[in-house]
């Protein structure tokens, strides 16, 4: 391959109208979106996706875990596939920016690449994986694909079952099918997603480019509470077993152990209910919804020692049963050297100041990360607002990205030539 390559850039003009579109499906207010894994509006996104792939000549692909992909292949036999990608799906009345950026970017790639007829060694995959957002049971698509997904994970969901099995119904899945998904790693030349930082340190130093070098881990827990219903009025505040007392005593416990102990760390109640739930009734049963986040696996060990040890304490102190649900985790990853070093050679054919960044937020990249040579690239978020209708990158942050999306998976393709 000669070095033209090096001058190709992504259709700055569709990939612009090609996201307004998007945005319109599922729109929120004026600037949120709403597409909660497989509701009407996200099915409505990915039909989308695939159109736009079939109107450029793609070949387009749905997997046992509904993970949409469209490929460009190179006809090389036995050639390897680097995917690229990031997910359709966002949380409830979110932002335009949050996973379908990366579905975008990595789309008008193969659009770039097969219209400038560009020979390459390795097949290149767009991928829009499945439930990243975990309304459902989280990273559904690409655990699947990553041969994470256990049966327990679809039985024991962190979303509502019931929600689960309707949805799943409704868009034609089955167990089976999810859990067969899995991926032959050795078909594989590595996953690159482009996704916006979601924080606000890029913006703040003024850098175009984070390379993300590791990705938090993220533990779920459901947390219940058990005391004993009765007379709100009438029992006195000393014999009462109160369960809401254990919830929220822990609820501020965690705050502190954190502050105090983890400083790099993050935990959050995001979720809290009461049963049976009356003005006048105390609390039987008080069910909160617990995550922490880390970035490095001695950190995240010892958290979660700390937060479930201090959830068991809280329990004795008002007398209170407890139940502790483990839901699910992501270890923390670090990303591949290789991928790393692809992103700022990208970076700086583009003139664009990139610098290393730990991502606090969970992404489809760390399901892949101990599958196949992964890497990520981060763009500004204005102000470090996401998973809100506010959240907002510069058009010129998503054009670089793209450009560096490109350029990467150019010099990694190259690789295997
Ligand atoms: C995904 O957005 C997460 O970090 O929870
Ligand atoms: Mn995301
Ligand atoms: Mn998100």
């Amino acid at each position: 391959m000669d070095s033209n390559w090096k001058n190709l850039r992504i259709n700055e003009q569709r990939f612009k109208s090609d996201f307004d579109e998007l945005c319109q499906i599922g729109k929120f207010g004026a600037t949120g979106v709403s597409r909660p894994a497989l509701s009407d509006a996200h099915s409505e996104a990915r039909r989308w996706f695939h159109r736009k792939a079939r109107e450029a000549g793609l070949i387009t692909h749905i997997d046992g875990a509904g993970n949409h992909s469209a490929r460009l292949e190179c006809n090389r036999k036995g050639a390897k596939s680097l995917l690229m990608g990031s997910h359709l799906d966002s949380v409830p009345n979110g932002g335009r920016y949050d996973g379908a950026l990366g579905v975008l970017a990595a789309l008008e790639v193969l659009r770039s690449l097969k219209e400038n007829n560009i020979p390459l060694a390795v097949n290149l995959e767009a991928i829009d994986f499945t439930d990243e957002e975990g309304i459902l049971v989280s990273f559904l698509g690409s655990f699947a694909f990553s041969g994470k997904l256990t049966t327990e994970d679809l039985t024991n969901p962190r979303g509502n079952r019931l929600e689960l099995e309707n949805r799943l119904k409704q868009a034609g899945m089955s167990a089976e099918g999810i859990l067969a998904a899995r991926c032959d790693p050795g078909t594989l030349a590595g996953y690159l997603e482009l996704h916006v930082e979601q924080g606000p340190l890029l913006e703040a130093q003024g850098v175009d480019i984070g390379i993300v070098s590791n990705i938090s881990g993220i533990s779920f827990y459901r947390l219940t509470y058990i005391g004993k219903a009765g007379h709100a009025g009438t029992i006195s505040m000393q014999d009462r077993r109160d369960a809401s007392q254990g919830s929220s005593a822990f609820t501020l416990a965690a705050r502190q152990i954190v502050l105090e102990q983890f400083p790099e760390c993050f935990s959050n109640v995001g979720v809290a209910r009461y049963e049976p739930g009356l003005f006048n009734v105390i609390p039987e049963k008080a069910e909160i919804a617990l995550e922490f986040r880390s970035a490095y696996m001695d950190q995240f060990t010892k958290l979660k020692s700390a937060l479930l040890q201090r959830a068991e304490e809280e329990a004795a102190r008002f007398n209170l049963g407890l139940n502790i649900e483990f839901l699910g985790q992501r270890i923390p990853v670090e990303l591949d050297e290789t991928m790393r070093h692809a992103i700022l050679e990208a970076s700086e054919s583009l003139g664009l100041r990139s610098a290393p960044i730990i991502s606090r937020a969970g992404h489809d990249a760390q399901a892949m990360a101990d599958v196949c040579p992964t890497g990520m690239i981060f763009i500004p978020s204005v102000a470090g607002i996401s998973h809100s209708p506010d959240e907002l990158t510069h058009w010129q942050d998503c054009v670089n990205g793209a450009n560096v999306l490109l350029q990467t998976a150019l010099r990694i393709a190259i690789s295997f030539s």
